[in-house]
């Protein structure tokens, strides 16, 4: 008996995206990337819901065409239920419900987030646990400890920021355009850049902390590009704004932005292995996902930091870092496998409790 043909939906942020997927074979898949959010240097909520609602139908006929299927074929529909935006979230929840129900096929909710750790299990079904995860998004940065698919262990999480959000927030400080990660990655490329222009903190928290803070090093890249704040008394503001910035000190910001970031990332990596060793467990596998995953020195530094410890290291190919809904249609496949369908009482959870 052949594989179900699911269908993934994911709305939960800026990507309108769908994906057929039969057992490991992705037929077909669509990422549409809303440009709407453009000229505001950020997501606005409503904004990507409207998009969403534009958008869903012709994205969900595109990959059933490419997968050559119609959505009759459709076996069982699999949607991201949360973390997200609510209104975002709630265009695929109703989308999927009302398919679900037309079509008579099982629905299945997914978490956005344990979803992401499928990105690299698209190409590399063999992953399994036990292993490390970490997870960098738009929204969440975490690393957990995984003995069982289903299972997992918070072992730290940001105290404030995202990592995504932090490289965001960066780029909006050099005045890069959005979207922020990839353009900090961009300009951290550029030849000649330099990843030691100034020193800003790479933060550690507590001696054991396997929390994450960006916060405090978001602020030392404001003050660096536009100076100490003045005084209310005095007509707040800054010194100077980023127009005064060089390319060249911009480039050279970028790169020591993104420097720190890493560093702090591979430093709570290696805090997350040496305390599991200490408690007698060291997993040999890592996973990681997130569109920060797709950063250039991320993955270079996953990758030494793999290499030293002789990890089995597994990243998502970088179309797969990002928000998509292949992930999505891959945990949906598994989840409903194991019997988990969700009913048409489904609702969409905007926090990480779902
Ligand atoms: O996983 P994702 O698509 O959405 C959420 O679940 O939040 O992650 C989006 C985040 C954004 O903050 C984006 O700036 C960041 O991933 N990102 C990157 C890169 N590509 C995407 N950050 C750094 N370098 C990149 N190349
Ligand atoms: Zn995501």
């Amino acid at each position: 008996m052949s594989a179900p043909l699911v269908l993934g939906l994911e709305t939960s942020c800026d990507e309108t995206s769908a994906a057929v997927l039969r057992g490991e074979e992705l037929l077909g898949h669509v990422v549409l990337s809303q440009d709407v959010h453009e000229v505001y240097g950020g997501v606005v909520p409503e904004l990507a819901a409207r998009a969403h609602l534009q958008k869903v139908d012709p994205v969900v006929d595109e990959a059933l065409a490419r997968a050559g299927a119609g959505i009759d074929e459709v076996e069982a529909v699999a949607v991201t239920a949360g973390p997200g935006l609510i209104g975002a979230l709630l265009v695929g929840v109703s989308w999927a419900k009302a398919a679900a129900f037309a079509l008579g096929r099982p629905l299945v909710a997914v978490h956005h987030m344990e979803a992401h750790l499928f990105g690299p299990l698209l190409d590399d079904p063999e992953a399994r646990p036990p292993f490390v995860a970490l997870l960098v998004s738009g929204g969440h940065t975490l690393l957990l400890h995984s003995e069982a698919w289903g299972r997992y262990c918070l072992l730290g999480q940001t105290r404030d920021d995202a990592a995504g959000e932090a490289f965001d927030k960066a780029a909006a400080i050099l005045g890069l355009p959005f979207p922020g990660g990839p353009s900090v990655d961009r300009a951290a490329r550029e030849p000649g850049a330099d990843d030691r222009a100034v020193e800003l903190p790479v933060s550690r928290l507590g001696r054991e902390s396997l929390d994450f803070s960006f916060s405090g090093l978001k602020t030392a890249l404001l003050y660096e590009v536009r100076g100490k704040p003045r005084p209310r008394a005095e007509g707040g503001g800054f010194e100077r704004d980023h127009a005064s910035l060089t390319p060249g000190r911009r480039r050279d910001l970028a790169a020591t932005f993104e420097r720190a970031v890493v560093e702090a990332i591979v430093l709570k990596l290696g805090r997350a292995f040496e305390t599991l060793a200490g408690g007698g467990t060291v997993p040999a596998s890592l996973l990681c996902g997130g569109g920060v995953t797709a950063n250039t020195r991320l993955r270079a530094a996953l990758e030494a930091f793999a290499a030293e410890r002789r990890l089995d290291l597994r990243l998502p190919r970088l179309d797969l870092c990002v928000d998509n809904a292949a992930m999505i249609a891959g945990l949906g496949a598994r989840l409903l496998a194991a019997g988990r369908a969700a009913d048409l009482s489904l609702t969409a959870t905007p926090t990480t409790g779902c």
